[in-house]
């Protein structure tokens, strides 16, 4: 995994650091990202569009993996930045983010959300629903602002993926749909306000996605209507926002396509699309959230206790779980470990790995391969980087964990860990 390796004493050991003295130095559970395998991933994406010479924005869908450190680094990067919420812009405007690279997204972006955006002048809007373009425009003409928009479409794709995680088949919350004419009255409406700059079009089709047919499924649906659009209402994009959800390699069951492949793949549909339907060639823009952070990330936990259910299985508890991993319990994802202290250890026992929170279903690995581990191991849990920490809660009034970011055989604490006056600072007494 990225640059995980073993170091001379025997431990694992990411970016160039022992994953023991990260555990020693800031305490577990931790997240740990090594930071040059999200440079690496980043640049790979750009790459490809730089090999097709094609126009694009890399935006960085930062509901992943959301953290001032993370965006500055997205900044580093020259990525843009994907927000879908009034939280994940304030982050990247606290960190300093070009606005114009910000992209905000979501089902339902309050007022004041959409004031917040206005007022910084952010990159675009990713218009989803009719409400929204009603309350977009009102508060554009309050503010005498101008706004670049992209409108939310969903091309009806039912991509290979978990049911929760599927966004772009017709049944779904977000965007206009694009067969039963609602993506061409959202248009007309777009259209008809001079405030509003239309951009082009957005979809995404779902996440950890492994073939690249549904996007080219989607691209070729968008195109189509696209040529339909020119012909009818002299509408040309400028954009095409073809989403996220490139998939990566969790454990050795999945066999994702390098990331930069999907982003080659679907370029070269658009491009013989765009000469058959004889369109300009619109910039293509991607929003990749787990493929940037996903497998840069790893969890360290310390282990605990432990149960033997005799001819059954045997239980190893680590100081973490569901509190800041939830994606096991509300997904059924899978994971792989090591033991940081012993990582190529060839004689194991199979043991599940159990959370602290009081719930059974509070399980992240059933049935690992795992040396017989001792009180105080560490274990490492890989691919954590995405919607890990993003998705990290305080069940159980666990404080969430740290971040630590490692680069070149440095350390840089990124995010500082709860503490328990944090877990309270908002309550208030009784009387
Ligand atoms: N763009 C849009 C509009 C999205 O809704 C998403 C993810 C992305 C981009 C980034 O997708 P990615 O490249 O990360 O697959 N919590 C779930 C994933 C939810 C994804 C939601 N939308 C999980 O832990 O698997």
């Amino acid at each position: 995994y990225g640059t995980t390796g073993v170091n001379k004493q025997g431990h694992l050991e990411i970016g160039g650091v022992d994953s023991l003295e990260l555990a020693k130095n800031f305490g577990t559970p931790l997240y740990v990202y090594d930071v040059s395998l999200i440079r690496e991933r980043a640049s790979g994406f750009k790459k490809a569009f730089a090999e097709q010479n094609v126009k694009a924005q890399v935006a960085y869908a930062s509901k992943a993996f959301s953290t001032v450190a993370m965006v500055q680094l997205a900044e580093e990067e020259g990525l843009s930045l994907d927000v879908v919420s009034g939280g994940e812009l304030y982050t990247a405007l606290a960190a300093g983010f070009p606005a114009e690279r910000i992209h905000f997204h979501g089902n339902n972006k309050s007022r004041e959300e959409l004031e917040m955006a206005l007022d910084n002048q952010i990159g675009c809007i990713v218009i989803d629903n009719f409400y929204e373009i009603e309350l977009l425009k009102t508060i554009c003409l309050e503010k005498s602002a101008k706004v670049n928009v992209l409108l939310r479409v969903t091309p009806g794709i039912e991509a290979h993926t978990h049911d929760y995680i599927l966004t772009g088949q017709e049944d779904s919350k977000f965007g206009f749909d694009l067969q039963n004419g609602q993506a061409e009255k959202a248009l007309a409406a777009v259209m008809a306000f001079e405030s509003f700059d239309v951009l082009g079009l957005h979809c995404h089709i779902g996440s950890q996605i492994f073939e690249t047919t549904g996007f080219l499924l989607a691209a070729r649906k968008i195109v189509e209507k696209l040529a339909e659009w020119k012909a009818k209402v002299a509408f040309e994009a400028k954009v095409l926002n073809l989403g996220g959800g490139f998939g990566i390699r969790y454990t050795k069951e999945d066999e994702p396509i390098p990331p930069s492949q999907y982003v080659s793949a679907i370029i070269k549909e658009v491009k013989l699309l765009i000469e058959q339907y004889s369109l300009e060639m619109p910039e293509i823009w991607i929003e990749p959230g787990r493929s940037l952070v996903g497998d840069a990330g790893m969890t360290l936990y310390k282990i605990g206790s432990s149960k033997d259910v005799p001819n059954v299985r045997k239980y190893l508890a680590v100081d973490g779980g569901m509190s800041d991993n939830i994606r096991p319990a509300l997904y059924q994802a899978k994971y792989e470990a090591v033991l940081a202290n012993k990582p190529l250890a060839q004689n194991t026992e199979t043991v599940s790995i159990a959370g602290k929170c009081c719930e059974s279903g509070d399980m992240l690995i059933w049935d690992l391969p795992l040396p017989r581990a001792e009180e105080d191991d560490i274990l490492a849990v890989f691919c954590t980087g995405a919607y890990g920490y993003s998705m990290a809660n305080n069940y159980n009034r666990i404080p969430r964990p740290a971040v630590v970011f490692v680069e070149n055989g440095n350390a840089t604490l990124v995010v500082k860990r709860e503490t328990y006056e944090d877990l309270i600072k908002h309550d208030l007494p009784l009387k």
